[in-house]
C-alpha cells in the first residue's frame, strides 16, 4: 500500500515536471501584431517540431505578467513589442543574457539595445510613430490635415483622435516618451493634458487605433507609421504624416525569461528569429518594420526611417524602471484622471 502510494506520488511529480518543461515545447508571449506572431509560431513549428504554445499581449500588459510571474515563470521567450518594456525588464532581472550567434549579423541600433541590457534583450526591428488620419472622413468633416504633434491639441479635432493607453501598450508609451522628449516633461505633460480633451478612445492594443480609423470608427490615429502602412497596403484611405516636430522610434525587441523552462528551446527560437530569411518573411504579415538582421530585405513599403526627423530617443532613461513606473503613474493622475 505504501509503496503503491509511493508509486502514484512519483508518477504525478513526473507528469507535473513534463506539463511545465517538455523536450518540445516553447511558451511564447507575442507583442507584434497577431498576425505576425501566428505567422512565426506556425513557421517555427515546422522547421524544428517543437510544439509552441503562443499567447499575444500588448508590450506593457507582456511585461506585466512577465513580472507577475517572476517567482514561476510560465513564459520562456518574449518575441516583439517596443523595446523599453523589454529594457525594464532586462533592468528588473526578468530576462536573461543571451549573445545569439546569429548577433553577429545585426545592425548597430539593435546590437546597441543589447549592450545597453548586458544581452538580456536585442532588437528585432525598428519603426517610427507618426500621425494617420482616414483622408475620407477628413474630408467629409471639412477638418484640416495634421501636420504636427502640436496640431492634435487644436480643440477642432475634439473626439476625432484615437491612441492606446501607454500603461498596457508600449506604443503609446513610446508617445508618451517622445512628447516628453521633445517638449520637456511639464510642457509635454501640459500637451497630453489638452491632447486628452481631444481623444475618443484610449485602446488596450497600440495598432487598434489606425484599425479603427481605417473602419471609419475614429479620423485620427496615433501608431507607428509601418501599421498605417498595413491598414493603405489592405486598401483603407490612411494617410501617413511625419510630425513636424520629429518623432520617436521603437527597437522592437525580444527577451528570454529568466527561470525558463524550455531555455534550449528559447534560444532556438532566438536564433530563428535573427536569421535574414525568417526577418524577411514579415511583409507576409503585412507587418512593415525595418528588420535588424543587415542581409534581411528591407520591405520596400516600410517607411524610410531616414526621410522622417527622428528624435535621438534616449532608451537608457525611458526604458529604465524608475522612469517608466514615474512617467505612467504621472499619467493616470494628471491626463487620465481628467474628464473629457
Ligand atoms: C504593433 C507594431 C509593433 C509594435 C507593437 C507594440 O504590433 O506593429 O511594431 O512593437 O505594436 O504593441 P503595443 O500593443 O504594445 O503597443
Amino acid at each position: 500500500m505504501k509503496r503503491l502510494t509511493l508509486m502514484a506520488l512519483a508518477l504525478a511529480t513526473s507528469f507535473t515536471a513534463t506539463s511545465s518543461f517538455a523536450k518540445n515545447s516553447l511558451n511564447v508571449i507575442c507583442s507584434t501584431d497577431s498576425e505576425w506572431c501566428k505567422l512565426m509560431e506556425t513557421a517555427f513549428e515546422k522547421e524544428t517540431g517543437i510544439d509552441v504554445a503562443l499567447v499575444r499581449k500588448s508590450s506593457g500588459e507582456a511585461f506585466a505578467q512577465i513580472r507577475a510571474e517572476k517567482r514561476n515563470p510560465k513564459i520562456d521567450i518574449w518575441w516583439g513589442g517596443t523595446g523599453d518594456p523589454h529594457l525594464q525588464a532586462a533592468a528588473e532581472n526578468l530576462t536573461q543574457s543571451y549573445t545569439a550567434d546569429n548577433s553577429k549579423g545585426l545592425l548597430d541600433w539593435a546590437n546597441r539595445q543589447a549592450t545597453q541590457a548586458d544581452n538580456k534583450t536585442v532588437g528585432i526591428y525598428a519603426g517610427a510613430l507618426g500621425i494617420g488620419y482616414n483622408a475620407n472622413i477628413l474630408k467629409q468633416k471639412g477638418l484640416p490635415a495634421p501636420v504636427c504633434w502640436k496640431d492634435l491639441a487644436n480643440p477642432i479635432y475634439k473626439g476625432e483622435i484615437q491612441v492606446a493607453n501607454p500603461n498596457s501598450s508600449g506604443t503609446a508609451y513610446t508617445a508618451l516618451a517622445t512628447v516628453v522628449q521633445l517638449f520637456g516633461e511639464e510642457e509635454g505633460f501640459n500637451y497630453l493634458t489638452q491632447l486628452h480633451s481631444n481623444i475618443n478612445q484610449y485602446t488596450k492594443s497600440g495598432s487598434a487605433p489606425i484599425k479603427a480609423a481605417a473602419r471609419g470608427e475614429t479620423t485620427i490615429g496615433i501608431t507607428f507609421m509601418h501599421d498605417m502602412i498595413k491598414q493603405v497596403k489592405k486598401g483603407f484611405p490612411i494617410k501617413v504624416v511625419a510630425p513636424c516636430e520629429g518623432t520617436g522610434y521603437e527597437v522592437g525587441s525580444m527577451s528570454i525569461i529568466k527561470g525558463a523552462r524550455n531555455l534550449a528551446n528559447a534560444k532556438q527560437w532566438a536564433e530563428f528569429a535573427l536569421r535574414p530569411d525568417i526577418q524577411s518573411m514579415a511583409v507576409k504579415a503585412k507587418s512593415y518594420q525595418v528588420p535588424s538582421n543587415a542581409s534581411a530585405v528591407v520591405p520596400a513599403e516600410a517607411p524610410k526611417l531616414s526621410d522622417v526627423k527622428l528624435i535621438d530617443y534616449d532608451f537608457a532613461t525611458y526604458g529604465s524602471s524608475d522612469v517608466r513606473k514615474r512617467l505612467l503613474k504621472r499619467w493616470d493622475t494628471d491626463v487620465k484622471s481628467l474628464p473629457r
